[in-house]
């Protein structure tokens, strides 16, 4: 059994699991790579943490997934983007989904994930204003649960403009987070990620076809997947 977290946790651990939770959020002023590098040193107990705080994301966007890929899953090819462990890639294999591959910063939450063998390739970078060494047009579709929200907020349009090349058109980008960075009238601080948002849908370049709300993200928040179409 896990010395950390026991199946009927205290009120320590749970006060433990909580800390580290927070410590994984961050806050609107810690940089990208402080907290990426919180989720290396975290990554043996990173699932651990999550399920302690009722974390559903992975399983909101895999089901999102298969709403939208109703047949012949097994074809379909995914990249499981901020892939962390894998708990998304499990949760897509647990809908027939076979051809997946992940993308993902930290070198040791990849590791975990490897331990799964559930993903194909993995590619071990961060999005932001870099290119991704990836070719146009290869996926049918981009799942993203759970990434950082105060990273999710701040990525450059750059990062969501990857996002879409890599995807074929008629593919979809599939995003679990907040609810609350969605609305217009949502955190102040979720003005760049609206805009980027409704800039790439006026160019032209995707198109929102589902927002589909959902409660108990995270710590009793409400969730949100957001389902663009590649246009
Ligand atoms: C809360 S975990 C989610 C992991 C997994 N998707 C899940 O559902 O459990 C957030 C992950 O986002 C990754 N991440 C943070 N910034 C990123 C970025 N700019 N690009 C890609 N992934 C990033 C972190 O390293 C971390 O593994």
């Amino acid at each position: 059994m896990d010395r950390e977290f026991t199946a009927n946790p205290s009120q320590k651990e749970m006060q433990e699991a909580e800390n580290a939770f927070h410590l994984l959020c961050g806050d609107d002023y810690t940089e990208a790579d402080v907290i990426i590098d919180r989720f290396s040193q975290n990554s043996h107990r990173y699932e651990k943490v999550l399920g302690k705080m009722n974390f559903s994301g992975h399983t909101q966007c895999a089901q999102s997934a298969a709403d939208w890929f109703p047949k012949n899953r097994h074809d379909v090819y995914i990249l499981d983007v901020a892939a962390g462990t894998g708990l998304c890639g499990d949760e897509l294999r647990s809908q027939g989904f076979r051809k997946i591959d992940a993308l993902e910063p930290s070198v040791q939450m990849l590791e975990e994930a490897k331990k799964k063998g559930i993903y194909g390739r993995y590619f071990s970078v961060m999005l932001g204003e870099n290119s991704v060494d990836i070719e146009s047009d290869t996926y049918d579709a981009v799942t993203i649960s759970g990434l950082t929200v105060v990273i999710m907020k701040k990525l450059p349009r750059k990062a969501f403009e990857e996002l879409i090349r890599i995807v074929k058109p008629g593919g979809y980008i599939i995003n679990a987070t907040y609810h609350k960075i969605f609305p217009e009238d949502g955190d102040a601080e979720g003005a760049i990620f609206r805009n980027n948002m409704k800039a790439l849908e006026s160019q032209g370049k995707w198109t929102l076809v589902e927002l589909r709300r959902f409660k108990d993200y995270l710590c009793g928040d409400d969730g949100a997947v957001s389902v663009h179409k590649v246009l």
